[in-house]
């Protein structure tokens, strides 16, 4: 989300005839698109705001700004603490760039703007995106679920989903300037509403879109994903057969506390009903460890839940606690040690997992996108599968964004290793 909001500041700076340098030195105004949803994204932030007081010395006319949602949380603080940062935009503010850069030439004092809307989308704004292969699209902006731990719906604001129109039509704009794969973004994709349509149909809009060869989304709700969202997946082949699926605990009073709204059971149930629909289907998830009050069986619960479903891969935190959350009230705070503990003991389990899930995969034919030069050899190609797992095979004949079969040979840690098979010898195979 973060990356696809910094593509929309970079096209309103381009709009103001600024262009991007990866020198930072260079730069006559440095923006800080911040995260606040941990302790150690805004640790991240002081940590290179420190660095970026040092530049500013030697370059006192350079703009600095600090973007998103720490900007939003903590816009007193930041202006007290570091006088020296010139612009505080919360997330619905960036519109105001391209009037703040002008203000400044003619010098003006600090410029704070935090207000939340409830409405602003950029729905016509295009953005300036460098990837080449994935274009970002955010669908909707902010929360409604007001999960105890977390401190989204305070610094994003209430939900808003733009219209299936604008979304289809920027779609568009990206598979012109070559992108192949879409992927829609939202805090919670599934709560997405507008009178023309909920999820499932614009799932549909942009996968009709001509040249859209992948279609990816995150994040979904658990509780929002019904037959109508499977169902277009199963019928649309570029519409990627993976999940991303926030688990966060697995015991039914931790999850309770999390305001979770589902139950260890439901949420096996939908695992279920997922491989219904779709047998191959990767799923994903985020989990938290040591959520205020989580007892050692409680966490043992999350591991049973992790060993049922074989998660694909997974997001694993510490709980972090977020002033101004309900959960960091929560006076049964779990201790740094515990939580440590924990995660590693859910990483080695997960590590197992993942290499176990990749494994199965020896000796089948996967799709696979390409998407770069892999990072160990020049004379190899990285890509991911419809399911999301990174494939490393030798160069053939291919190019970059072609979807190739390629024979799984090996997997080690997190990646695939196979060759690429041509369509000949797949016809051959099957003979
Ligand atoms: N502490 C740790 N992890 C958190 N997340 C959200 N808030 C917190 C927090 N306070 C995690 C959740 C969410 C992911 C994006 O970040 O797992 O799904
Ligand atoms: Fe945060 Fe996601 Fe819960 Fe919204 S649904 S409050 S973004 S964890």
């Amino acid at each position: 989300m973060n990356v696809y909001d910094s593509e929309l500041v970079g096209s309103l700076l381009e709009e103001c005839d600024y262009t991007l340098t990866q020198d930072m030195s260079e730069a006559d105004a440095v923006f800080l698109n911040t995260c606040a949803i941990r302790e150690k994204a805004e640790e991240t932030v002081h940590n290179r705001l420190d660095n970026l007081h040092v530049l500013k010395r030697t370059k006192p006319n350079m703009i600095l700004g600090v973007l998103g949602c720490m900007a939003q949380n903590l816009k007193d603080d930041i202006l007290e603490s570091r006088p020296y940062v010139d612009v505080i935009l919360g997330p619905d503010s960036y519109r105001r760039i391209p009037e703040i850069i002008k203000a400044r030439q003619g010098e003006m004092d600090n410029f704070v703007d935090t207000r939340l809307s409830k409405f602003e989308v950029y729905d016509d704004l295009f953005p300036s995106r460098h990837d080449g292969v994935n274009a970002w699209i955010s669908i909707m902006r902010g929360c409604d679920k007001f999960c105890t731990f977390c401190i989204v719906p305070f610094t994003r604001g209430r939900e808003r989903s733009r219209s299936i129109q604008s979304v289809v039509d920027e779609t568009i704009n990206a598979v012109s300037q070559g992108f192949v794969e879409i992927t829609l973004l939202g805090q919670n994709v599934n709560s997405y509403r507008t009178p023309d349509g909920e999820f499932p149909e614009l799932l549909k809009a942009v996968a009709k879109v001509e040249g859209v060869k992948r279609i990816r989304y995150t994040s979904p709700h658990p509780q929002d994903i019904d037959d109508a969202l499977l169902e277009v997946m199963r019928d649309h082949s570029n519409i990627c057969n993976y999940i991303h699926l926030p688990l966060q605990a697995g015991s039914d009073r931790i999850l309770k506390r999390m305001n979770r709204t589902y139950t260890q059971q439901e949420f096996l149930d939908l695992v279920d009903k997922i491989y219904e629909y779709m047998p191959n289907c990767s799923i994903s998830t985020d989990i938290i460890v040591g959520f205020p009050g989580e007892t050692e069986d409680e966490f043992l619960e999350t591991l049973d839940v992790v060993k049922k479903v074989h998660f694909d891969s997974s997001f694993m935190f510490k709980y972090s606690s977020r002033p101004g959350t309900k959960a960091a009230e929560y006076t049964d705070q779990i201790s740094e040690d515990d939580k440590q503990n924990r995660l590693e003991r859910l990483i080695v389990l997960q590590r197992k997992n993942t290499l176990s899930a990749n494994l199965r995969h020896v000796g089948n034919t996967l799709s696979v996108m390409v998407e770069k030069v892999s990072k160990k050899s020049d004379s190899q190609w990285a890509g991911r599968t419809d399911g999301n797992m990174w494939v490393v095979f030798d160069k053939t004949d291919e190019q970059i964004k072609d979807i190739v079969n390629v024979k799984i040979e090996d997997a080690k840690g997190i990646t695939l290793f196979g060759s690429r098979i041509h369509t000949e010898e797949l016809i051959h195979e099957a003979a």
